[in-house]
């Protein structure tokens, strides 16, 4: 060949973690052929922005360099209250062709930011149910500065960006291509990372509702090291169930269940907003996915807490598993996949 096919990876740079996912195709379908990641440095990302890009760039290199990665086309992701918004909208009929000149204007009044700041993005969903000449749009608004950002440190690695997504839609994508549409339930996908929690109701491939919370396991991590005097490591080691001098597995469980209880109110308090603003769908379960779906016994909990099912999201479900790699890393930690997995599936034709 004399032309080297270049490859494209997943990355998804998290403030706890950045995960790198790459995916081939092959004869008989497509296959996982990288799943890794490697710790963010402490206070480098923080709300979904770049606070120090040296420490960003120095991880990300570690991290390619560990899987022989030299150069290759890269999908990531921003996500955060501050940075991005997506929103169903409901605005007059038109075409997309007349959409994209008038989205300016369409979009100025639900977005609390300058519109010249930001990059807009929208996808018509369909005629609105309710007020005839009316049609349903999501409304994607991201901030310049915070994509450019991410575009440049990347560059930095040596890597090519191609496509900066949001979130959401990678989690939603690596639903889908797991579970498929499905057209008659309405499902809760919920990514809960160290300082963020996204929210995605979706319902026959759209999603009905987004919501980003800053949240996550860090509220854990916090608690372990205040109630019980532990360093970050040991708190970290705490969570993962591995044993701490002095400290028993009852007491870190308690602790971990004491501070769930901000997270589950969150979640009730979303689903809550849905159902009395949004729509009357009846949300029938939860697909949990991120880094706080590991934590032992915080599924159940969860699922006891808002009375419905509680699943974890397999973002590796229909991949064939390349045998190179650790079948059961792979399988324990495919929930903190799932992001760089939405990402990586983004072919070229999509760009
Ligand atoms: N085995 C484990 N058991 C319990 N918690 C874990 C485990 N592995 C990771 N975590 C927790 O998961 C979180 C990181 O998850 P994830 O990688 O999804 O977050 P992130 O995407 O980096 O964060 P964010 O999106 O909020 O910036 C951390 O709080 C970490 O302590
Ligand atoms: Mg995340």
């Amino acid at each position: 060949m004399l032309f080297k096919k270049s490859q494209t990876i997943g990355l998804d740079v998290g403030s706890g973690y950045i995960k790198l996912v790459r995916i081939n195709e092959t004869k008989t379908g497509q296959e996982l052929s990288l799943f890794d990641f490697i710790a963010t440095p402490h206070g480098a990302i923080v709300d979904g922005i770049i606070e120090d890009r040296s420490l960003v760039v120095q991880a990300i290199q570690e991290l390619l360099a560990k899987n022989k990665i030299k150069d290759a086309d890269v999908v990531t992701a921003v996500a955060g209250h501050s940075s991005v918004i997506v929103k169903r909208i409901t605005i007059p009929k038109m075409s997309e062709e007349e959409l994209s000149k008038s989205i300016k204007v369409e979009a100025e009044q639900y977005i609390p930011f300058d519109i010249n700041d930001v990059n807009i993005d929208f996808q018509i969903l369909g005629d609105s149910k309710f007020e005839a000449g009316q049609m349903d749009i999501i409304l994607v608004a991201a901030k310049k500065n915070v994509l450019n950002d991410y575009a440049e440190a990347l560059e930095t690695t040596g890597l090519t960006p191609v496509v900066i997504d949001v979130c959401h839609f990678a989690v939603s994508n690596a639903f889908e291509f797991s579970y498929g549409v499905l057209d008659n339930e309405c499902i809760a996908l919920v990514n809960i990372g160290a300082n963020s929690t996204n929210l995605i109701i979706v319902k026959g491939g759209y999603s009905l509702f987004t919501r980003d919370t800053p949240i996550g396991g860090n509220v854990h991590t916090e608690a372990l090291m205040s109630d019980l005097n532990l360093t970050l490591e040991d708190a970290e080691r705490a969570k993962r169930g591995l044993s701490v001098e002095g400290i028993s597995p009852e007491q870190v469980n308690q602790i971990i269940l004491n501070s769930s209880e901000e997270i589950f109110s969150d979640i009730q308090r979303s689903m809550d907003f849905f159902r009395s603003s949004i729509s009357d769908e009846e949300i029938t379960k939860i697909v949990l996915s991120g880094g706080l779906a590991l934590t032992n016994g915080f599924k159940e909990t969860l699922a006891e807490r808002v009375l419905m099912p509680v699943e974890l999201l397999d973002p590796f479900k229909n991949l064939a598993i390349n045998p190179k790699l650790d079948d059961k890393f792979i399988k324990d930690m495919a929930p903190i996949g799932v992001v760089a997995t939405g990402l990586a599936m983004r072919r070229s034709g999509d760009k």
